[in-house]
Formats: C-alpha cells, structure tokens, sequence
C-alpha cells in the first residue's frame, strides 16, 4: 500500500489529536491509514466547523444591530411619550390658570373700583355737608350698590390640582425582561428521535415522532428553541407535510400525514445536521382495515394509477371527470427532480407577475426559479443561510405590483423582498414571525403573511409595519388548526387554506369570517389537507387538495348565494 503524496503531512499530526479524533482505531494503524482514513475526516470537519463559526460570527453582528435597533426603537417611543406628557401637562396647565387668572383680574378689578369708589365717598363725607355734597355722596352709594351687585366671584372657579399617575413598575419590570438570548446547546450527533412514526405509519393518519435534544456530552437540553427541520421525501420529491412541535423543554414532537404508500426516508436535521440515525427508512401502508383499504382504493388520490397517466390526463380532479364542466387539459409542465437549474426538490409557493413570469419557491433548493410564461427556465436566485438576504426555506412567494419579489422564508422566521432582479432590498415580520408559509399581497399592495405556527394571518406595509392581524390557534371562528396559503379576491377579501382543518375560510379586510368551507374527505367540495389557494379573473377560488392529489375550482356565484342566504355558513355542493 503506497499513501498517496499529500499524506506525508499526517506525520505532523500529534498522536493525541489522532487517539482523540479515532478512538475506535486500533492504536497499532499504519500511519498511511491515517492519511486515507483520518484527514480527509479532519478537513470535512473543519469546513463544517468553520462554517458553523462563520455564521455565528454572522448571527452575532446581526443580534447586536436588532438589538442596537429594538433599542433605539424603545427611546423614541419613550421620547415621543414624555413630549406628549409634557405637551398635555402644558396645556391642562394654561385652561386652568388661564380661569384662575381671568377670575383674579375680575376681583382685583372689582376692589380696585370699590376702593376708589370708597375714598370719594370718605372725601365727600368728611367734606362740607352741602347740597353738592349730598347730590355726590347719593350718587356714589349708588354706584357702590352698583358695584357689590355685580357679583364678583368669590368662590374659586378652577382647583389647583395637577398630579402625575406613572404606573411604571410594571414597565420597569418588563424593561427588566426585555429581550432574551435564545440558543441550545444541541448537537445532532447526540439527539435522537422515537416514536412508532419513526418506522411507520399509515396513509392519510398523522404519525408522531418525537426529538430529545442533547449537548455535546450527550446530557439531555431542557429548553426549547432549537432548529430542527424534518423531511420525508422520494426521489420523486417531498410527500409529507407536518409540523414541528417545540414541547419547550428539549423535546419536539413532529406530526405529519403522509398521502401515500411506499417506503420513503424520513430525514430529522437539528441546526442542519441529520441527528442520530438519521435518515431513517419509514414504510407507509394503507389502513389495516379492509374496509377503509377499499374505499381509499377507489379514490383520485389513492396512488393506485400511474402518476405519469393522472399528470397528462387531466390537472384535476379525475374520477368524477365526467361531472366536472372544467375543462382541464394540460397546457405544459415544468421541471422534474433536482438540484439543477429548472429542478425542484420539494417546491411550494407559485406565483406569477404581472411582466408574464411564473415564480417558484422551491424550499429545499434554497431558492426561487423564475419561467417564462410558456414554462421555459428563465433564472433562479437565493442564497442558502440565516442572515438577511439568504434563504432557509422558501415556501410561499408573491409578486407585488412594484416589480418586487415577496418571499415567505420558513425556518429564517421572516419574509424577504427582492426586488424584480433578484437583488435583496429588506425583510419584515423578523422576531413577530414564527413560520411564515404563504404569501400574498392585497388591493392596498399590503402584503399578506400566513404564519403557519402561530396560526395568525398577519397583513404588513411593504415598509414593514404591522398594519393588522387575526387568528389563533383552534377550531372556533377565526381561528386556524394550521393555516398554510393564502389568496385576495377583488373585493380585498383574504382567503386562507386550513391544512388541518380541512377547510378554507374567507375574511373579510379587517379578519372578520365571513364563510368557510369544506370538511374531510375524497368528494366534490371535500378536502385532504388543502394547501395553495388562489383567485381566478372571475373570482373562483382555485384550492390546491394536497392530500387528493388534485385541484378544486369553488365558484364565487356559490359562495355569495350563499352568503346572501346565510350570512357565515358552510357552502352547500
Ligand atoms: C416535555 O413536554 C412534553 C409535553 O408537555 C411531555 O409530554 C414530555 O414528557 C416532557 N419531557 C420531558 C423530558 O420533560
Ligand atoms: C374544523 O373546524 C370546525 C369548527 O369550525 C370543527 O367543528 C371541526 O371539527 C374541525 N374539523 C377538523 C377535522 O378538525
């Protein structure tokens, strides 16, 4: 065995850096297996560590500008609040002595007249008695009456009152508070997961999978916060969709419903590593009970036909083809599988521009792929990372009337704007934002936020600011069991795809519900897990049925019959 020529470095290498990089190795390895075996090793961990401290380095000059920012922020606030405080101060103040003064002037006034009034009538009495005299003094009784008659006001007309109620404990406190370092110290070689998903599970019925993070000694963590990414993916592309559950206290639970049947690799990754074992191999069955087994069988999404057949034949849905008036003939495709140009791995959000381009979020890629109108690859861009500029996960994407390109990054927690060039311009929702999935944007040119795990629609200026939000996380009204996309009709209404609720709801501008619909299931006007939502010129609703593995188009004539019947109701079919 002759080592190959750069190996002659590894005889720098000190023995313990070797005994403590290869425990497993014989003490009594040839230094040639070093070369082949250990430093090929050292490099990838050194690329992969250096990279991991670059970021941080990254992320802690970001930290530091949020937080020089965020402060700032707090300052003119306060700023502003003392001015007001001041400026209201001021003005109570000048009412009040402004009355206090004026009733001052009356009396100081008043006894200067009855004064003067008083000597005259003191000279005119200590004087002559005359005829003249008495004709004055009568004269000057009179105007005393006069005088006293007027009614001076005696009684204070303002009080002197003007306290300050500054319940600032409370704020002292929360500023005590303010702002947190979030971070682990989880490494993926240590955490593992468990869980019957981990193997297995059944199409249509969410599975569970739960992740324990630990240190590097392999202690368990016991807060939460960490980033964690979960996949479960062919070489067709992504088949699953869930969400990760942060139990706060080092562990995550990830559910996720598969829609279809076959064995997959289901990949956990904590801060972009695979943890412990893996990418596991998960087996996907139908129902054991025969019962379900035939009624799925039966149905459009089954999986049963070919994909190729169901793809060319028809874009939606198939087995009712012949009730369905739409037609639906494919005009092209775009892409296949990979990493390249014109590829998609996991692809989510579309989007097309006024200027005839069809944008494409494609979320494992990192990027977003823009087509021409007529399905030809036209260009991509996207940085993969976690500072501003980069993208972690693209899911949804929209185009603003500007030009600009608005994209929904998942696992980065925030929404970025580039402009119609790709060039990076801001981001928004940073620190609000929990999972931002979709994006749209409204008739205002607002730009409309579906947080996927803060089931919140949030509605922001372009600049950034919060114009308004809705939701929560439930079944009642308003409230969302896990909102993925959403969609604006002309009338400004927002209209918003619930995943697990299996439904789609219709706000109105300012969040109000004004209908929603839909339930589980395979027939016309039932849904499996909706996903993408969009509006055509005349107002119907296109929705993406993920887990049918077809498209529904819900006419708006339907939806305001029922409206008008109804007010808030469910859509009959
Ligand atoms: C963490 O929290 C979850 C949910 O609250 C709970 O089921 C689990 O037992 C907890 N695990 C530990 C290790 O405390
Ligand atoms: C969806 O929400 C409704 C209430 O709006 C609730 O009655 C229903 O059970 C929910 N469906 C599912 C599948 O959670």
């Amino acid at each position: 065995f002759i080592p190959p020529p750069h190996c002659s470095l590894s005889l720098s290498l000190s023995l313990s850096l070797f005994f403590s990089l290869s425990l497993s190795r014989s003490l009594s390895s040839p230094p040639s297996l070093i070369c082949v075996c250990v430093l090929p090793q050292i490099s990838e961990a050194l690329v992969s560590l250096r990279e991991i401290l670059q970021q941080l380095t990254n992320q802690r000059a970001l930290i530091e500008e949020d937080i020089h920012v965020s402060f700032e922020e707090l300052h003119k606030t306060l700023d502003v609040r003392k001015s007001v405080l001041l400026m209201e101060l001021e003005v109570t103040y000048g009412l009040k002595q402004k009355v206090l003064q004026a009733q001052l002037d009356t009396l100081l006034h008043g006894q200067g007249g009855i004064i003067d009034t008083c000597t005259q009538t003191e000279k005119a009495l200590s004087g002559e008695a005359s005829a003249a005299s008495l004709q004055a003094e009568r004269g000057l009784g009179e105007k005393l009456g006069e005088l006293a008659s007027q009614g001076l006001p005696f009684q204070a007309e303002e009080n002197d009152q003007l306290d300050l109620l500054m319940e600032a404990e409370g704020l002292r406190k929360s500023i005590h508070k303010l702002g947190t370092i979030i971070t682990t110290s989880a490494v993926a070689s240590q955490s593992e997961a468990s869980g019957v998903g981990l193997e297995q599970c059944i199409v249509g019925l969410p599975a569970c999978v739960t992740i324990t993070t630990r240190d590097k000694a392999g202690g368990p963590c016991r807060s939460g916060n960490a980033i964690l990414s979960a996949e479960v993916c062919t070489p067709d592309g992504s088949v699953a969709d869930g969400e990760i559950l942060d139990c706060k206290n080092g562990t995550y639970d990830f559910v996720y419903t598969v829609n279809k049947e076959g064995e997959f690799s289901l990949a956990l990754r904590l801060y972009d590593q695979h943890i412990k074992g893996s990418p596991f191999r998960l087996r996907v069955t139908r129902s054991p009970d025969p019962e379900g087994a035939k009624r799925r069988g039966k149905s459009p999404g089954s999986g049963s036909k070919k994909k190729g057949s169901r793809r060319t034949g028809s874009a939606l849905g198939t087995s009712r083809r012949k009730e369905n008036p739409i037609e639906d003939d494919l005009i092209f495709r775009i892409g296949t599988k990979g990493r390249n140009k014109g590829e998609f791995t996991n692809l989510q959000g579309v989007s097309a521009s006024s200027s005839g381009r069809i944008l494409i979020a494609d979320s494992n890629n990192q990027c977003v792929q823009i087509f021409s109108n007529e399905g030809e690859f036209n260009s991509r861009f996207g940085v993969r990372g976690r500072s501003p500029g980069q993208l972690q996960r693209p899911t949804g994407v929209a185009v603003h009337p500007n030009g600009d390109i608005i994209i929904a990054d998942y696992d980065n927690k925030w929404v970025s704007i580039f402009s119609s060039e790709g060039k990076y311009k801001a981001k928004l929702g940073s620190g609000r934002l929990m999972g931002p999935k979709g994006v749209s944007v409204d008739q205002n040119g607002h730009v409309i936020v579906v947080d996927n795990k803060a089931c919140t629609v949030f509605i922001f200026q372009p600049t950034g600011k919060l114009v308004s939000k809705f939701g929560s996380r439930g079944n009642g009204d308003k409230q969302f069991a896990g909102p993925h996309f959403a969609a604006v009709n002309n009338n400004n209404e927002i209209i918003v795809t619930d995943f697990h609720n299996h439904s789609v709801k219709v706000f109105t501008p300012e969040g109000e519900l004004l209908l929603k619909f839909g339930s589980n299931g395979e027939g016309n006007g039932q849904f499996n897990a909706p996903t993408g939502v969009d509006v055509d010129v005349n107002g119907n609703i296109i929705v993406a049925d993920w887990g049918n593995s077809r498209i529904q188009v819900v006419s708006y004539l339907d939806i305001q019959y029922q409206r008008r019947c109804d007010g808030v109701g469910v859509l009959c079919w």
